[in-house]
């Protein structure tokens, strides 16, 4: 049974990482939305429906979700990573588009009706005694057949020497931690763009 704490950034929480960090310095905002995602969405065609991104940190890809055509619920338990991605909306013309809900992901309510669910680099940061909760909020967000888009760091990254950041996947662990309530349709080997590049697995998995 793998037993991971979770990590919370450089700070004792989200917010304080958050607060000491300028925006252009969190090795995780890439300033853009992600390729995968991006690809994903090229994929599935014009869109329309309810989306969250969970754990939207800067709001990259809250932004790009909502200039597709989404109603964008974006989620993060930093008020001020939630501030951030309000900036990235308004300067992407988007900002009127998408509800910033500050909350914690495990806490939301099922609301079964978003077509998709997107979570760039938040799952990854939660103590293994959550994931299990974790896949059952996706779900409940998602209607049938909707979709959750999920990137993590993979276990080709490597660990570092104290443990921290966040837990390195194998494909067999995300299959086994979501495969209750979705089926797996896409694991596809990449990064994290960046300045540093870190191994991902980008997952797709579509609701039962
Ligand atoms: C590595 S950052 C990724 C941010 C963003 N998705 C991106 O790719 O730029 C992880 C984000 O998840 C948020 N987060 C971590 N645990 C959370 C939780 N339990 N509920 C909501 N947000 C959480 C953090 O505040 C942080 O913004």
């Amino acid at each position: 049974m793998v037993e991971y704490q979770g990590t919370t950034g450089f700070g004792e929480s989200w917010e304080e990482t958050y607060r000491q960090t300028p925006a252009g310095e969190l090795p995780w905002n890439a300033g853009m939305a992600d390729g995968d995602l991006r690809d994903l969405l090229e994929a599935m065609g014009p869109q329309a429906g309810r989306a969250y991104d969970l754990g939207c940190g800067p709001g990259n890809d809250a932004a790009f979700l909502a200039d597709r055509g989404f109603h964008v619920t974006a989620v993060d338990i930093s008020p001020t990573a939630l501030h951030l991605a309000r900036q990235t909306a308004a300067k992407a013309g988007v900002e009127e588009k998408i509800e910033f809900l500050a909350a914690d992901v495990l806490s939301l309510p099922a609301q079964g009706d978003a077509v998709l669910v997107n979570d760039r680099g938040c799952f990854h940061t939660l103590p293994s005694q959550n994931w299990g909760d974790y896949a059952r909020v996706a779900a409940g967000l998602l209607r049938k057949n909707g979709l959750l888009a999920l990137k993590v760091f993979s276990f080709k990254e490597p660990k570092m020497a104290d443990g921290a950041g966040p837990y390195r996947f194998t494909g067999e662990e995300l299959g086994g931690i979501f495969e209750g309530a979705f089926e797996m349709v896409t694991l596809k080997e990449g990064v994290f763009h960046g300045p540093r590049k870190p191994h991902s697995y980008f997952t797709v998995f579509r609701k039962r």
